[in-house]
Protein backbone atom coordinates (compact mmCIF):
# COMPACT_ATOMS: atom_id res chain seq x y z
CA UNK A 1 0.00 0.00 0.00
CA UNK A 2 1.34 3.52 -0.58
CA UNK A 3 1.51 5.94 1.97
CA UNK A 4 1.63 9.32 2.11
CA UNK A 5 5.62 10.86 2.96
CA UNK A 6 6.89 7.77 4.91
CA UNK A 7 9.40 8.82 7.50
CA UNK A 8 12.79 7.24 6.83
CA UNK A 9 13.50 6.80 10.55
CA UNK A 10 13.59 3.46 11.59
CA UNK A 11 10.45 1.97 13.01
CA UNK A 12 11.35 1.22 16.78
CA UNK A 13 13.24 4.41 16.79
CA UNK A 14 9.99 6.44 16.05
CA UNK A 15 8.37 4.24 18.65
CA UNK A 16 10.62 5.35 21.63
CA UNK A 17 10.67 9.30 20.15
CA UNK A 18 6.84 8.80 20.05
CA UNK A 19 6.31 7.37 24.03
CA UNK A 20 9.53 9.31 25.46
CA UNK A 21 9.05 12.52 23.26
CA UNK A 22 5.88 13.12 21.14
CA UNK A 23 6.25 17.12 20.95
CA UNK A 24 10.00 16.63 19.55
CA UNK A 25 8.73 13.67 17.30
CA UNK A 26 5.98 15.45 15.75
CA UNK A 27 8.12 18.52 14.82
CA UNK A 28 10.43 16.94 13.43
CA UNK A 29 8.40 14.97 11.03
CA UNK A 30 6.15 18.38 10.52
CA UNK A 31 9.63 20.32 9.63
CA UNK A 32 10.33 17.28 6.47
CA UNK A 33 6.69 16.96 5.66
CA UNK A 34 4.36 19.92 7.11
CA UNK A 35 0.70 18.72 5.89
CA UNK A 36 0.39 15.11 5.75
CA UNK A 37 3.00 12.23 6.72
CA UNK A 38 3.18 8.83 7.71
CA UNK A 39 4.45 7.22 10.74
CA UNK A 40 4.99 3.97 12.40
CA UNK A 41 4.11 4.26 16.36
CA UNK A 42 2.33 2.45 18.86
CA UNK A 43 -0.91 2.02 20.06
CA UNK A 44 -3.18 2.57 16.50
CA UNK A 45 -1.58 -0.37 14.10
CA UNK A 46 1.83 -0.39 12.37
CA UNK A 47 1.32 2.92 10.27
CA UNK A 48 -0.39 6.15 11.29
CA UNK A 49 -1.07 8.85 8.47
CA UNK A 50 -0.53 12.07 10.99
CA UNK A 51 -2.58 15.09 8.78
CA UNK A 52 -1.92 18.38 9.89
CA UNK A 53 -3.95 20.42 7.22
CA UNK A 54 -7.27 22.35 8.04
CA UNK A 55 -8.25 21.49 4.23
CA UNK A 56 -8.05 17.45 5.13
CA UNK A 57 -9.13 17.51 8.77
CA UNK A 58 -12.17 18.74 7.67
CA UNK A 59 -12.46 16.19 4.49
CA UNK A 60 -11.89 13.90 7.36
CA UNK A 61 -14.55 15.04 10.02
CA UNK A 62 -17.47 16.12 7.80
CA UNK A 63 -17.44 12.73 6.27
CA UNK A 64 -17.41 10.41 9.59
CA UNK A 65 -19.10 7.41 9.33
CA UNK A 66 -19.26 8.06 5.33
CA UNK A 67 -15.86 7.78 3.69
CA UNK A 68 -13.85 7.45 6.79
CA UNK A 69 -14.86 5.72 10.31
CA UNK A 70 -13.79 6.56 14.00
CA UNK A 71 -13.03 2.79 14.78
CA UNK A 72 -13.61 2.53 18.45
CA UNK A 73 -11.41 -1.15 18.32
CA UNK A 74 -8.03 1.21 18.00
CA UNK A 75 -9.22 3.28 21.05
CA UNK A 76 -8.48 -0.43 23.06
CA UNK A 77 -5.43 1.11 24.88
CA UNK A 78 -7.98 2.21 26.98
CA UNK A 79 -10.47 -0.54 27.07
CA UNK A 80 -8.74 -2.51 30.56
CA UNK A 81 -10.22 0.85 32.29
CA UNK A 82 -13.33 2.04 30.81
CA UNK A 83 -14.10 -1.61 29.63
CA UNK A 84 -15.93 -3.07 26.46
CA UNK A 85 -19.31 -1.30 26.52
CA UNK A 86 -17.35 2.69 26.75
CA UNK A 87 -18.55 5.33 23.95
CA UNK A 88 -14.91 5.49 23.89
CA UNK A 89 -14.52 1.44 22.18
CA UNK A 90 -17.42 1.88 20.02
CA UNK A 91 -18.51 2.49 16.60
CA UNK A 92 -21.35 2.86 14.57
CA UNK A 93 -24.71 2.83 15.44
CA UNK A 94 -23.86 1.31 19.34
CA UNK A 95 -21.93 4.37 19.60
CA UNK A 96 -24.40 6.72 18.20
CA UNK A 97 -26.58 5.02 20.95
CA UNK A 98 -24.43 5.89 23.89
CA UNK A 99 -23.92 9.30 22.97
CA UNK A 100 -27.14 10.57 22.61
CA UNK A 101 -27.66 9.06 26.10
CA UNK A 102 -24.65 10.48 27.43
CA UNK A 103 -25.14 14.10 25.82
CA UNK A 104 -27.83 15.62 27.35
CA UNK A 105 -26.07 16.28 31.09
CA UNK A 106 -23.44 18.10 29.29
CA UNK A 107 -25.66 20.93 27.81
CA UNK A 108 -25.12 24.52 28.14
CA UNK A 109 -28.18 24.78 30.62
CA UNK A 110 -27.43 21.68 32.87
CA UNK A 111 -23.61 23.25 32.66
CA UNK A 112 -24.71 26.62 34.59
CA UNK A 113 -26.44 24.56 37.47
CA UNK A 114 -22.18 23.64 38.25
CA UNK A 115 -21.14 27.07 38.37
CA UNK A 116 -21.44 27.82 41.88
CA UNK A 117 -20.45 24.41 43.07
CA UNK A 118 -17.10 24.86 40.45
CA UNK A 119 -16.41 28.39 42.43
CA UNK A 120 -17.07 27.46 45.96
CA UNK A 121 -14.97 24.37 45.85
CA UNK A 122 -12.01 26.28 44.17
CA UNK A 123 -12.35 28.43 47.21
CA UNK A 124 -12.20 25.59 49.92
CA UNK A 125 -9.25 24.30 48.04
CA UNK A 126 -7.23 27.77 48.17
CA UNK A 127 -7.78 28.65 51.62
CA UNK A 128 -5.92 26.12 53.05
CA UNK A 129 -2.96 26.79 51.71
CA UNK A 130 -0.33 29.11 53.07
CA UNK A 131 1.48 32.18 52.00
CA UNK A 132 4.44 31.64 50.36
CA UNK A 133 4.83 27.80 50.30
CA UNK A 134 5.78 26.25 47.15
CA UNK A 135 2.60 23.93 45.42
CA UNK A 136 2.61 22.10 42.70
CA UNK A 137 -0.70 23.84 40.10
CA UNK A 138 -1.32 20.34 38.81
CA UNK A 139 -1.92 18.36 42.12
CA UNK A 140 -4.06 21.15 42.96
CA UNK A 141 -5.71 21.50 39.97
CA UNK A 142 -5.93 17.72 39.90
CA UNK A 143 -7.48 17.81 43.28
CA UNK A 144 -10.31 20.14 42.25
CA UNK A 145 -10.75 18.15 39.30
CA UNK A 146 -11.11 15.24 40.95
CA UNK A 147 -13.64 16.65 43.66
CA UNK A 148 -15.75 17.70 40.43
CA UNK A 149 -15.81 14.40 39.32
CA UNK A 150 -17.20 12.94 42.50
CA UNK A 151 -19.40 15.87 43.12
CA UNK A 152 -20.69 16.73 39.82
CA UNK A 153 -20.87 12.90 38.02
CA UNK A 154 -21.31 11.14 41.33
CA UNK A 155 -23.49 13.51 43.28
CA UNK A 156 -20.75 12.66 46.19
CA UNK A 157 -19.86 15.45 48.82
CA UNK A 158 -18.03 14.01 51.80
CA UNK A 159 -18.38 10.68 53.69
CA UNK A 160 -17.10 7.11 53.96
CA UNK A 161 -18.27 6.88 49.82
CA UNK A 162 -16.97 10.05 48.81
CA UNK A 163 -13.17 9.33 50.48
CA UNK A 164 -13.27 5.82 49.64
CA UNK A 165 -13.99 6.46 45.53
CA UNK A 166 -11.60 9.06 46.24
CA UNK A 167 -9.40 6.99 47.41
CA UNK A 168 -9.56 4.51 44.54
CA UNK A 169 -9.92 6.57 41.90
CA UNK A 170 -6.50 8.31 42.62
CA UNK A 171 -4.85 4.78 42.93
CA UNK A 172 -6.35 3.54 39.22
CA UNK A 173 -5.59 7.33 38.12
CA UNK A 174 -2.32 7.00 39.25
CA UNK A 175 -1.11 4.90 37.01
CA UNK A 176 -1.04 7.65 33.62
CA UNK A 177 1.30 9.76 35.79
CA UNK A 178 4.91 8.48 35.09
CA UNK A 179 6.11 7.09 31.47
CA UNK A 180 6.99 4.05 32.82
CA UNK A 181 3.54 3.10 34.08
CA UNK A 182 1.55 4.74 31.24
CA UNK A 183 3.56 1.76 29.03
CA UNK A 184 1.02 -0.88 30.86
CA UNK A 185 -1.33 0.71 28.27
CA UNK A 186 0.88 1.16 25.23
CA UNK A 187 2.07 -2.23 25.37
CA UNK A 188 -0.41 -4.79 26.50
CA UNK A 189 2.39 -7.65 26.45
CA UNK A 190 3.27 -6.18 29.93
CA UNK A 191 -0.50 -6.89 31.54
CA UNK A 192 0.59 -9.70 33.30
CA UNK A 193 -1.36 -9.98 36.58
CA UNK A 194 2.02 -11.55 38.78
CA UNK A 195 -0.05 -10.76 42.31
CA UNK A 196 -1.13 -8.09 44.03
CA UNK A 197 2.41 -6.35 44.21
CA UNK A 198 2.96 -6.84 40.48
CA UNK A 199 2.03 -3.28 38.39
CA UNK A 200 -0.73 -5.17 36.56
CA UNK A 201 -1.98 -7.05 39.44
CA UNK A 202 -2.53 -3.74 41.74
CA UNK A 203 -4.25 -2.33 38.70
CA UNK A 204 -6.74 -5.32 38.36
CA UNK A 205 -7.55 -5.22 42.03
CA UNK A 206 -7.92 -1.79 42.31
CA UNK A 207 -10.03 -1.68 39.23
CA UNK A 208 -12.30 -4.67 40.95
CA UNK A 209 -12.98 -2.45 44.39
CA UNK A 210 -14.08 0.72 42.17
CA UNK A 211 -16.12 -1.62 39.99
CA UNK A 212 -17.80 -3.17 43.53
CA UNK A 213 -18.47 0.03 44.81
CA UNK A 214 -19.88 1.80 41.45
CA UNK A 215 -22.40 -1.48 41.02
CA UNK A 216 -23.43 -1.31 44.59
CA UNK A 217 -24.10 2.71 44.35
CA UNK A 218 -25.92 1.86 41.10
CA UNK A 219 -28.17 -0.70 42.58
CA UNK A 220 -28.52 1.34 45.70
CA UNK A 221 -29.68 4.67 43.58
CA UNK A 222 -32.10 2.10 41.61
CA UNK A 223 -33.92 1.05 44.91
CA UNK A 224 -34.21 4.58 45.83
CA UNK A 225 -35.81 6.25 42.83
CA UNK A 226 -34.75 9.75 43.47
CA UNK A 227 -36.01 12.14 40.68
CA UNK A 228 -34.64 15.35 42.23
CA UNK A 229 -31.09 14.67 41.67
CA UNK A 230 -29.10 15.98 38.98
CA UNK A 231 -25.68 14.29 38.97
CA UNK A 232 -24.39 13.30 35.87
CA UNK A 233 -25.17 9.38 37.17
CA UNK A 234 -28.82 10.00 38.03
CA UNK A 235 -29.39 11.48 35.16
CA UNK A 236 -27.59 8.73 33.15
CA UNK A 237 -30.16 6.21 35.37
CA UNK A 238 -33.04 7.56 33.93
CA UNK A 239 -32.35 8.28 30.16
CA UNK A 240 -34.02 6.07 27.59
CA UNK A 241 -32.99 5.15 23.80
CA UNK A 242 -35.21 6.13 20.89
CA UNK A 243 -37.03 2.24 21.93
CA UNK A 244 -37.71 3.36 24.87
CA UNK A 245 -34.58 0.88 26.90
CA UNK A 246 -32.79 2.63 29.78
CA UNK A 247 -29.01 1.96 29.55
CA UNK A 248 -27.76 -1.26 31.36
CA UNK A 249 -25.78 -1.33 34.83
CA UNK A 250 -22.70 -2.70 32.93
CA UNK A 251 -23.02 0.08 30.27
CA UNK A 252 -23.08 2.94 32.49
CA UNK A 253 -20.25 1.54 34.42
CA UNK A 254 -18.39 1.70 31.17
CA UNK A 255 -19.67 5.38 30.39
CA UNK A 256 -19.05 6.48 34.26
CA UNK A 257 -14.92 5.15 34.15
CA UNK A 258 -14.87 6.62 30.49
CA UNK A 259 -16.40 9.81 31.86
CA UNK A 260 -13.73 9.68 34.72
CA UNK A 261 -10.60 9.08 32.24
CA UNK A 262 -11.85 11.50 30.13
CA UNK A 263 -11.88 14.33 32.40
CA UNK A 264 -9.76 14.12 35.14
CA UNK A 265 -6.60 14.67 33.61
CA UNK A 266 -7.45 16.92 30.56
CA UNK A 267 -9.56 19.73 32.27
CA UNK A 268 -6.79 19.62 35.55
CA UNK A 269 -4.12 20.01 32.60
CA UNK A 270 -5.59 22.83 31.00
CA UNK A 271 -6.00 24.36 34.55
CA UNK A 272 -2.52 24.10 35.25
CA UNK A 273 -1.23 25.54 31.89
CA UNK A 274 -4.06 28.05 32.27
CA UNK A 275 -2.27 29.41 35.50
CA UNK A 276 1.05 29.19 34.30
CA UNK A 277 0.68 31.31 30.89
CA UNK A 278 -1.10 34.00 32.82
CA UNK A 279 1.67 34.14 35.55
CA UNK A 280 4.37 33.40 32.68
CA UNK A 281 3.28 36.95 30.82
CA UNK A 282 2.49 39.65 33.79
CA UNK A 283 0.76 41.85 30.69
CA UNK A 284 -1.88 39.12 30.19
CA UNK A 285 -2.27 38.51 33.93
CA UNK A 286 -2.96 42.37 34.03
CA UNK A 287 -5.56 42.60 31.25
CA UNK A 288 -7.36 39.44 32.56
CA UNK A 289 -7.31 40.90 35.83
CA UNK A 290 -8.95 44.20 34.85
CA UNK A 291 -11.62 42.59 32.78
CA UNK A 292 -12.19 39.90 35.65
CA UNK A 293 -12.64 43.10 37.95
CA UNK A 294 -15.27 44.38 35.74
CA UNK A 295 -17.44 42.71 36.53
CA UNK A 296 -17.93 43.70 40.56
CA UNK A 297 -17.65 41.53 43.41
CA UNK A 298 -20.33 38.99 42.89
CA UNK A 299 -21.03 38.08 39.15
CA UNK A 300 -22.62 34.95 38.51
CA UNK A 301 -20.84 32.44 36.95
CA UNK A 302 -22.34 32.95 33.54
CA UNK A 303 -20.74 36.15 33.39
CA UNK A 304 -17.65 35.11 34.19
CA UNK A 305 -18.22 32.10 30.60
CA UNK A 306 -18.93 34.82 28.53
CA UNK A 307 -15.58 37.04 29.41
CA UNK A 308 -13.77 37.79 25.95
CA UNK A 309 -10.40 38.02 27.02
CA UNK A 310 -11.12 35.32 29.59
CA UNK A 311 -12.19 33.03 26.67
CA UNK A 312 -9.10 34.06 24.55
CA UNK A 313 -6.46 33.35 27.46
CA UNK A 314 -8.33 30.03 27.83
CA UNK A 315 -8.18 29.03 23.85
CA UNK A 316 -4.35 30.54 23.49
CA UNK A 317 -3.42 27.72 26.25
CA UNK A 318 -5.62 25.39 24.74
CA UNK A 319 -4.02 26.41 21.11
CA UNK A 320 -0.20 26.22 21.87
CA UNK A 321 -0.09 22.68 24.21
CA UNK A 322 -3.27 20.96 23.34
CA UNK A 323 -4.03 18.77 25.97
CA UNK A 324 -4.66 15.87 23.43
CA UNK A 325 -2.30 15.76 20.51
CA UNK A 326 -4.24 14.43 18.21
CA UNK A 327 -7.82 12.99 17.18
CA UNK A 328 -9.29 9.40 17.82
CA UNK A 329 -8.14 7.80 14.75
CA UNK A 330 -10.42 7.44 12.02
CA UNK A 331 -9.94 4.46 9.37
CA UNK A 332 -10.44 5.01 5.47
CA UNK A 333 -13.46 3.22 3.65
CA UNK A 334 -12.92 3.34 0.23
CA UNK A 335 -10.34 4.79 -2.02
CA UNK A 336 -9.70 8.56 -1.64
CA UNK A 337 -7.27 11.16 -2.54
CA UNK A 338 -6.26 13.72 0.30
CA UNK A 339 -4.13 15.94 0.18
CA UNK A 340 -2.75 14.79 -3.56
CA UNK A 341 -2.19 11.40 -1.65
CA UNK A 342 -4.41 8.58 -2.62
CA UNK A 343 -4.98 6.78 0.69
CA UNK A 344 -6.63 2.80 0.35
CA UNK A 345 -9.37 1.77 3.20
CA UNK A 346 -8.19 0.16 5.77
CA UNK A 347 -5.23 2.96 6.33
CA UNK A 348 -5.24 4.72 9.95
CA UNK A 349 -5.32 8.57 10.27
CA UNK A 350 -4.81 11.04 13.17
CA UNK A 351 -5.61 14.44 12.95
CA UNK A 352 -2.84 15.94 14.92
CA UNK A 353 -4.26 18.86 16.63
CA UNK A 354 -0.95 19.82 18.14
CA UNK A 355 0.73 20.19 14.70
CA UNK A 356 -2.32 21.99 13.05
CA UNK A 357 -2.15 24.58 16.11
CA UNK A 358 1.66 25.12 15.19
CA UNK A 359 0.70 25.88 11.92
CA UNK A 360 2.33 29.34 10.93
CA UNK A 361 0.46 30.08 7.91
CA UNK A 362 -2.78 29.92 10.91
CA UNK A 363 -1.23 30.77 13.86
CA UNK A 364 2.31 33.41 12.79
CA UNK A 365 4.61 32.79 15.60
CA UNK A 366 2.81 29.65 17.02
CA UNK A 367 5.09 29.40 20.09
CA UNK A 368 4.37 33.04 20.81
CA UNK A 369 1.21 32.91 23.96
CA UNK A 370 -0.72 35.87 22.61
CA UNK A 371 -4.64 35.44 23.52
CA UNK A 372 -5.63 38.63 20.96
CA UNK A 373 -4.77 36.30 18.20
CA UNK A 374 -8.25 34.81 19.23
CA UNK A 375 -10.26 38.45 19.40
CA UNK A 376 -8.29 39.75 15.92
CA UNK A 377 -9.91 36.59 13.96
CA UNK A 378 -12.23 33.68 14.25
CA UNK A 379 -10.96 30.34 13.83
CA UNK A 380 -12.31 27.39 12.15
CA UNK A 381 -12.87 24.12 13.82
CA UNK A 382 -10.70 22.48 11.17
CA UNK A 383 -8.04 25.59 12.34
CA UNK A 384 -8.54 25.35 16.12
CA UNK A 385 -9.68 21.70 17.47
CA UNK A 386 -8.59 21.65 21.04
CA UNK A 387 -11.83 18.99 21.66
CA UNK A 388 -11.63 17.26 18.55
CA UNK A 389 -14.18 16.96 15.75
CA UNK A 390 -16.86 14.95 13.95
CA UNK A 391 -18.87 12.24 15.04
CA UNK A 392 -16.67 11.87 18.17
CA UNK A 393 -16.23 15.81 18.99
CA UNK A 394 -15.52 15.52 23.31
CA UNK A 395 -18.78 15.59 24.87
CA UNK A 396 -17.13 17.39 27.67
CA UNK A 397 -16.05 20.31 25.79
CA UNK A 398 -18.67 22.50 27.43
CA UNK A 399 -18.42 21.67 31.08
CA UNK A 400 -14.24 21.76 30.46
CA UNK A 401 -14.08 25.15 29.11
CA UNK A 402 -16.80 26.41 31.64
CA UNK A 403 -14.93 24.65 34.61
CA UNK A 404 -11.36 26.41 33.21
CA UNK A 405 -12.86 30.04 33.01
CA UNK A 406 -14.44 29.64 36.48
CA UNK A 407 -11.47 27.80 38.60
CA UNK A 408 -8.98 30.47 36.92
CA UNK A 409 -10.80 33.41 37.34
CA UNK A 410 -12.05 32.54 41.12
CA UNK A 411 -8.11 32.10 41.94
CA UNK A 412 -6.86 35.46 40.01
CA UNK A 413 -9.55 37.44 41.70
CA UNK A 414 -8.97 36.11 45.51
CA UNK A 415 -4.96 35.52 45.25
CA UNK A 416 -2.15 36.94 44.49
CA UNK A 417 0.25 33.98 42.80
CA UNK A 418 4.01 33.92 41.20
CA UNK A 419 5.71 31.32 39.53
CA UNK A 420 8.85 29.64 41.60
CA UNK A 421 10.60 28.67 38.61
CA UNK A 422 10.97 31.23 35.65
CA UNK A 423 12.54 28.95 32.84
CA UNK A 424 9.89 27.70 30.44
CA UNK A 425 7.61 24.85 31.41
CA UNK A 426 8.40 21.91 28.55
CA UNK A 427 5.03 20.19 27.49
CA UNK A 428 5.96 16.32 28.52
CA UNK A 429 3.56 13.33 27.68
CA UNK A 430 1.66 12.12 31.32
CA UNK A 431 -0.19 9.30 29.76
CA UNK A 432 -3.17 10.53 26.84
CA UNK A 433 -2.20 13.98 27.77
CA UNK A 434 0.51 16.73 27.17
CA UNK A 435 1.10 17.89 30.47
CA UNK A 436 3.73 20.77 32.23
CA UNK A 437 7.46 19.04 32.98
CA UNK A 438 7.22 20.27 36.17
CA UNK A 439 3.93 20.58 37.37
CA UNK A 440 4.39 24.83 37.45
CA UNK A 441 5.50 25.22 41.03
CA UNK A 442 3.99 28.41 42.50
CA UNK A 443 3.59 30.39 45.59
CA UNK A 444 0.51 32.38 46.89
CA UNK A 445 2.16 35.63 47.78
CA UNK A 446 -0.82 37.66 48.75
CA UNK A 447 -4.41 37.28 49.37
CA UNK A 448 -6.17 40.37 47.47
CA UNK A 449 -8.88 42.22 49.89
CA UNK A 450 -10.80 43.63 47.23
CA UNK A 451 -13.33 40.44 47.58
CA UNK A 452 -14.83 37.98 49.64
CA UNK A 453 -15.59 35.80 47.13
CA UNK A 454 -16.26 35.40 43.43
CA UNK A 455 -19.56 34.22 44.32
CA UNK A 456 -22.66 34.57 46.49
CA UNK A 457 -22.37 32.46 49.51
CA UNK A 458 -22.35 29.26 48.51
CA UNK A 459 -22.38 27.22 51.16
CA UNK A 460 -24.41 24.49 50.85
CA UNK A 461 -24.04 22.14 48.08
CA UNK A 462 -26.56 22.67 45.09
CA UNK A 463 -27.81 18.51 44.77
C1 LIG B 1 -9.64 20.38 28.56
C2 LIG B 1 -10.32 19.26 28.67
C3 LIG B 1 -10.59 18.28 27.55
C4 LIG B 1 -9.97 18.13 26.33
C5 LIG B 1 -8.81 18.94 25.77
C6 LIG B 1 -10.64 17.03 25.65
C7 LIG B 1 -10.31 16.60 24.36
C8 LIG B 1 -10.94 15.56 23.71
C9 LIG B 1 -10.59 15.09 22.39
C10 LIG B 1 -9.49 15.67 21.51
C11 LIG B 1 -11.42 14.07 22.08
C12 LIG B 1 -11.42 13.24 20.79
C13 LIG B 1 -12.31 13.89 19.74
C14 LIG B 1 -12.17 13.34 18.35
O1 LIG B 1 -11.59 12.28 18.13
O2 LIG B 1 -12.64 13.99 17.43
C15 LIG B 1 -12.30 13.86 23.23
C16 LIG B 1 -13.28 12.90 23.32
C17 LIG B 1 -14.06 12.70 24.43
N1 LIG B 1 -14.11 13.47 25.57
FE1 LIG B 1 -12.93 15.06 25.97
N2 LIG B 1 -11.61 16.54 26.46
C18 LIG B 1 -11.63 17.27 27.64
C19 LIG B 1 -12.49 17.12 28.71
C20 LIG B 1 -13.49 16.19 28.79
C21 LIG B 1 -14.46 16.08 29.87
C22 LIG B 1 -14.54 17.02 31.08
C23 LIG B 1 -15.26 15.02 29.59
C24 LIG B 1 -16.43 14.44 30.36
C25 LIG B 1 -16.81 14.76 31.55
C26 LIG B 1 -14.82 14.47 28.31
C27 LIG B 1 -15.40 13.39 27.68
C28 LIG B 1 -15.03 12.92 26.42
C29 LIG B 1 -15.62 11.74 25.82
C30 LIG B 1 -16.68 10.83 26.45
C31 LIG B 1 -15.03 11.60 24.56
C32 LIG B 1 -15.30 10.51 23.53
C33 LIG B 1 -16.42 10.90 22.62
C34 LIG B 1 -16.77 9.79 21.64
O3 LIG B 1 -16.04 8.83 21.50
O4 LIG B 1 -17.82 9.92 21.01
N3 LIG B 1 -13.76 15.22 27.85
N4 LIG B 1 -11.99 14.80 24.21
Amino acid sequence: MQLPNLLSTPSFVQKIQWVADPVSYLENAAQQHPDIFTGKIVGFGETVVFVNHPQAIQEILTNDRKKFVAVGELNRLMQPFVGKSSVLMLEGDRHKRQRKLIMPPFHGERMQAYGQLICHLTEQIFIKLPLNQPFSARDLTQDISLQLILQVIFGLYEGEKFHKLKHLLLLLLDYFRSPLTSSLFLFPILQKDLGAWSPWGKFLRVREAIDELLYTEIAERRQQDNTERIDILSMLMSAKDETGQLITDQELRDQLMSLILASYETTATAMAWGLYWIHQKPLVHEKLLQEIDTLGDFPDPMSIYRLSYLSAVCNESLRIYPIIMFSFPRVVQESIELLGHSLQPGTVLLASIYLTHQREDLYPQPQEFRPERFLERQFSPYEFLPFGGGVRRCIGEALSTFQMKLVLATILSNYELALVNHQPEKPQRRGFTLAPTSGVKMIITRRRVRQESLVTAATTPIF
